[in-house]
């Protein structure tokens, strides 16, 4: 079932936009939330909080697939217009490094209900939609995943990570560092316009980030939790630059008396400079009452513990994959990037799916780049096209992926010059979940 036209014994497929209730597909919208909701575990949402969301989804411009039953279930089952597997995208901006940014075909919202699972309708969906990305001109899908072993089988490799951090700011915190800039507290309503706009400017200066979705701007402000409601908790603290203009945010919310320490939990911090970010830092290690700060969505190379006086005020866990990567056009996507040092490779790449399968000479030399077809040529490197997407953004090393056995060397040294090339300006970081 690879195409929504097609349909076989015991299923169909549909794609459809996010609607509002004056459009024919609000129904069809509702349903496909409301089995989202299902496949992961969340309550049934109400009709208000469903309209919210859709109204976010349709600002995000998401294409909502849904896999139905041909046949009538039996009485008192869901009927039929519940999907009984889900798929949705959308699209954005990836900063792939140097300043240069690619449009990502983001797929998010896969599940298929519990009853019908392991009969191909995930492989079903992805396999159109990569092929349906492809035919559009997207070079890159990207996702993130709920568990580590799905999605290499569809030639997506891990990109970025994150990790929990857990930041003492008794008296041993003291960040090296002057004050350039001023941080300042607002109502966190006042995100619902700023967040979008600040973390526009971070993202032009992180490797690995991708524009965000509407949601975030909700969530950060307070204004809506996953559930619908106001997140009464949330707080939020501005940075201004030297020049008065915000340059980062932290919304950040109390654990509650009874966590031991008591501790302040960022919900999202984001900062355009360094100097913002130590000094928003400097502004949550400054908080009375707390004795120390949470953060989930750490980056893995962290400015914080070199800052600090003792970097040991820094405990970290849950070390995770975060950012997802699939190659759909090598030659774009070798062609897009900016490298961190001239050279020259000739790679070959596998693709079990056949969208990326092929030999290409990549030469970077004094900023200039140049791709051409190298199939009559032997290779310096084999790689899957999952190893392509994981050393794309520089965050995973050729030679760690040598060593692994995945990439194989066939010209001395090689891999080490690969690992120089792909390096970034800045560690790649990605700060949207989706
Ligand atoms: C994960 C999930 C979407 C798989 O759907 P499905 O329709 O059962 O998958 P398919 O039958 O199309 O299987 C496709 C392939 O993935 C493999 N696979 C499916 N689920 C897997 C899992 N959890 N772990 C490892 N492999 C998995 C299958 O073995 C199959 O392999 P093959 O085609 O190479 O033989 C489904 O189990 C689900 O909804 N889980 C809960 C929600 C979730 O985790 N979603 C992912 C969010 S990122």
């Amino acid at each position: 079932m690879a195409d929504p036209k097609e349909t076989n014994e015991k299923y169909h497929i549909k794609r459809f936009h996010s609607a509002g209730k004056e459009n024919p597909d609000y129904g069809q919208a509702r349903d496909w939330l409301q089995a989202v909701g299902f496949g992961f575990h969340d309550e049934r949402r109400s009709d208000e909080v469903i309209d919210k969301i859709l109204a976010m989804y349709q600002a995000d411009n998401r294409e909502l697939t849904g896999v139905y039953v041909n046949d009538e279930p039996p009485l008192h089952a869901l009927d039929q217009g519940f999907p009984v597997a889900t798929f949705g995208t959308l699209e954005n901006k990836l900063n792939i490094g140097f300043g240069q940014e690619l449009r990502t075909r983001q797929i998010t919202a896969v599940s298929v209900r519990g009853t019908h699972r392991r009969h191909g309708l995930l492989r079903g969906m992805m396999t159109a939609d990569l092929a349906a990305a492809k035919d559009d001109g997207f070079v890159l899908a990207a996702l993130t995943a709920s568990e580590a072993s799905i999605y290499g089988r569809f030639g997506f490799g891990v990109a970025t990570f994150e990790r929990s951090i857990k930041v003492d700011t008794g008296p041993k915190f003291r960040i090296r560092h002057e004050p350039v800039g001023r941080v300042e507290i607002a109502d966190p309503r006042v995100l619902l316009e700023l967040a979008p706009e600040v973390f526009e400017r971070a993202h032009r200066g992180t490797p690995g980030s991708i524009v965000r979705q509407d949601s975030y701007r909700h969530h950060v402000s307070g204004a809506m939790k996953r559930d619908g409601t106001e997140d009464k908790a949330i707080k939020c603290a501005l940075h201004y630059g030297p020049d008065g203009t915000i340059d980062g945010y932290v919304s950040y919310k109390f654990a509650g008396w009874d966590t031991k320490p008591y501790t302040m939990e960022i919900v999202d911090l984001v900062a355009a400079t360094d100097s913002g970010y130590l000094e928003l830092w400097q502004f949550l290690g400054s908080i009375d009452l707390v004795e120390q700060v949470s953060w989930p969505e750490a980056p893995i190379e962290d400015p914080l513990a070199w800052a600090l006086v003792d970097g040991r005020c820094v405990t970290s866990s849950d070390y995770r994959d975060m950012l997802w990567l699939r190659v759909l056009d090598v030659p774009a996507a070798l062609s897009a990037r900016r490298y961190g040092s001239d050279g020259r490779l000739v790679l070959e790449i596998r693709d079990a799916l056949g969208f990326a399968d092929g030999r290409w000479e990549l030469a970077s030399d004094g900023g200039v780049v140049t791709v051409r077809d190298a199939s009559g040529g032997p290779p310096d490197l084999s790689m899957d096209v999952t190893d392509l997407g994981s050393v794309y953004l520089g965050a995973v090393s050729p030679v760690t992926l040598a060593s692994a056995g995945r990439i194989r060397e066939h010209t001395p040294g090689v891999t080490l010059a690969a690992q120089q090339m792909f390096a970034v300006e800045r560690p790649a970081h990605c700060l949207t979940h989706f």
